[in-house]
């Protein structure tokens, strides 16, 4: 399915919960948030029917994503829901790893692809302080887990925020060099609380100087490259990668479309535009009505996002409820 700037659009980032064991000072206010009752919260069925609706109109990859994923019980078993969809050919995960370790071997065999794992610091404390509470080694035997299970290529997620973690980003490269894993700086995108606070992005440009590295840009050569540019650093195992929401804009390649967990299509991770698909899904939409919403809803996709152009702005989800 192509949108109206004929951009395709096969990647649909299904959010299957707002609640996470970790509160990331950038994503999650410190007294969490107000979760949705279960009952707003679509089921585990509902959603695979929505899937499997839309799939045959070409949406081959779906990534799982939270809040914190694993925390909801049942996921295992989504998983296989979601892998019995033909269609779809590339199943990811984006967690924060903590809960890892114990579900690695049952999400591959569920059908599980591959996972990304959000990880901001490699100092045990100040990962707790970046947190509020997380434990680094869990998250560790969590990434190792992915590596033993095959849940690859395992991508490690690290959003770079001036005066956190910036002094860090040669310790995350040495992790691409001694272990298989890529690792990808993000930059920090106005939305949610990292607005409140006021925290401030660290450009691809800046990270690559503090590297000193030569870096020469390959071609990711694993499915699912998407918006990120990578490096090969020499010697190494792994790669590198950097997204770069805000300084380079990359909207021409945007693929994706997003699901909230209650239910709402979100055409733009920037924008507040929402298409409610659960009152359809529980008022029994037939697959062509659903096929419908889903179309219909791609045809709103906007061109691009303005955080570069208007930075600073509330936004009605935080991350949590978008799930990146
Ligand atoms: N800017 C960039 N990335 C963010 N994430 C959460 N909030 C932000 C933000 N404001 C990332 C998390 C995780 C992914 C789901 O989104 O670190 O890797
Ligand atoms: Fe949880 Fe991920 Fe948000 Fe951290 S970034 S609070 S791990 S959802």
């Amino acid at each position: 399915m192509k949108d109206r700037f004929g951009r395709e659009i096969d990647y649909i980032r299904v959010s299957v919960t707002d609640r996470c064991n970790f509160r990331c000072i950038y994503c999650m206010p410190e007294k969490g948030i107000a979760p949705k009752s279960s009952e707003d919260i679509l089921r585990f069925e509902e959603i695979a029917r929505f899937l499997k609706a839309i799939a045959p109109l070409g949406v081959s990859k779906v990534r799982i994503t939270g809040g914190e994923p694993l925390v909801r019980k049942g996921i295992v078993d989504f998983v296989a829901m979601v892998r019995h969809i033909p269609e779809i050919q590339d199943i990811a995960l984006t967690t924060n790893g903590s809960l890892l370790a114990e579900l690695a071997a049952d999400l591959k065999r569920a059908g599980l692809d591959r996972v990304n794992v959000s990880l901001d610091s490699l100092n045990p404390e100040k990962f707790r302080r970046m947190t509020r509470g997380g434990n680094l080694k869990s998250v560790i035997k969590g990434i190792e887990a992915a590596l033993e299970h095959g849940l690859v290529p395992v991508k490690v997620n690290c959003v770079v925020i001036k005066g956190f973690n910036d002094d860090e980003v040669a310790d995350f490269v040495k992790l691409a060099i001694d272990y298989p894993l890529t690792v990808r700086f993000i930059e920090l995108m106005p939305i949610g609380e990292s607005v409140r606070e006021g925290m401030e992005l660290v450009p691809q440009d800046h990270i690559a100087r503090i590297l000193g590295l030569k870096l020469e840009p390959v071609k990711y050569p694993e499915k699912g490259a998407g918006p990120a540019v990578y490096y090969k650093i020499p010697g190494g195992k792994g790669y590198v990668g950097f997204i770069a929401p805000i300084t380079r804009h990359f909207c021409a390649y945007c693929n994706r479309i997003r699901l909230t967990s209650d239910g709402k299509l979100k055409v733009c991770l920037a924008s507040e535009e929402e298409i409610d698909i659960k009152a359809p899904l529980r008022g029994g939409a037939s697959v062509e009505e659903l096929q419908r919403i889903f179309v219909n809803a791609l045809m709103k996709k906007p061109e691009g996002h303005r955080m570069n152009v208007v930075p600073f702005r509330k936004t009605k989800r935080t991350m949590c409820q978008i799930g990146g």
